[in-house]
């Protein structure tokens, strides 16, 4: 018996990084997995990864009905749902505020901020149904500090830990824990495709815990652990996984 059997997960943004990660540790403990993503050849080969646990799925997490196709699709294959995984998104473009695009400001917001609202909003009736269940959000330490370049994307990102509070304290009453996690420097695609090397060392240089970026697997222990029933009373809160890179200001030369 592991934490996950007969529980039913959906992961979103579960191409690679940290969703792939994730998705395959739920299966590990026993979930039936929909792992979705706007990526449907790599997303299939998540599921081929995992096995039989695994059922995959095209999302465009941007689109409300696409979101509520994915969080159906769930129940009618695995007849529940017990945790989503709201963790698809983008960096976007980088400029200063003043050079933003519109384009990309409203696509950034689309992705990072209205999918985790839709995805919530599709999955939170079945969660009732079910007797309770956890929903899990993808912020970032740049839902807690600034960071030049990315305007975007650091004010969806603090909109995500808002949105997580608030669902928390309106079903807190339906047994429905709402989380975030603020993950630093995760070695994914994403930031291998945002950042020039010499930024990512400079990234890896300011981390107190080892001076490195984290492998999407330190992520995933966190929010399988907080999907689990070991998190029993954890709601409402972010929870950073950062190697203590917004710790403060390290003094050390
Ligand atoms: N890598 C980091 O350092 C870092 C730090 C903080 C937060 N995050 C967050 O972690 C989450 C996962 O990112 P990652 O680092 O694993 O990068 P990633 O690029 O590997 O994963 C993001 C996934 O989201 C998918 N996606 C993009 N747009 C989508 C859409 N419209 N609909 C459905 N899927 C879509 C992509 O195809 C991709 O598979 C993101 O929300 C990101 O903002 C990452």
């Amino acid at each position: 018996m592991t934490s996950f059997d007969q529980k039913a997960v959906i992961v979103t943004g579960a191409a690679g990084g940290i969703g792939r990660a994730a998705a395959i540790t739920f299966a590990g403990q026993g979930a039936k997995v929909l792992v979705a993503d706007i990526d449907k050849t790599r997303v299939r080969e998540t599921a081929a990864i995992i096995g039989d646990k695994a059922i995959a799925t095209q999302v465009d997490v941007a689109d409300w009905q696409s979101c509520r196709d994915m969080v159906e699709l769930a129940v009618e294959k695995f007849g529940r749902l017990d945790v989503i995984f709201n963790n698809a998104g983008i960096a976007g473009d980088r400029a200063y505020t003043a050079e933003q695009s519109l384009q990309n400001w409203q696509r950034v917001v689309d992705i990072n901020l209205n999918g985790v609202f839709y995805g919530t909003r599709a999955a939170l009736p079945h969660l009732q149904n079910a007797g309770g269940g956890v929903i899990i959000n993808t912020a970032s330490v740049d839902g807690l500090i600034g960071m030049g370049g990315i305007s975007p994307y650091v004010a969806t990102k603090h909109a995500v830990i808002g949105f997580t509070k608030t669902v928390a304290l309106e079903y807190g009453k339906d047994n429905i824990r709402c989380v975030s996690v603020a993950p630093g420097y995760i070695k994914t695609d994403m930031t291998a495709g945002g950042f020039a090397r010499e930024e990512l060392d400079g990234l890896a240089n300011m981390v107190p815990l080892g001076k490195r970026g984290a492998e999407p697997q330190e992520v995933a222990n966190l929010v399988v652990w907080l999907a689990s029933d070991q998190a029993s009373y954890v709601t409402g809160s972010f929870h950073q996984v950062d190697g203590g890179i917004i710790a403060g200001v390290s003094m050390e030369q």
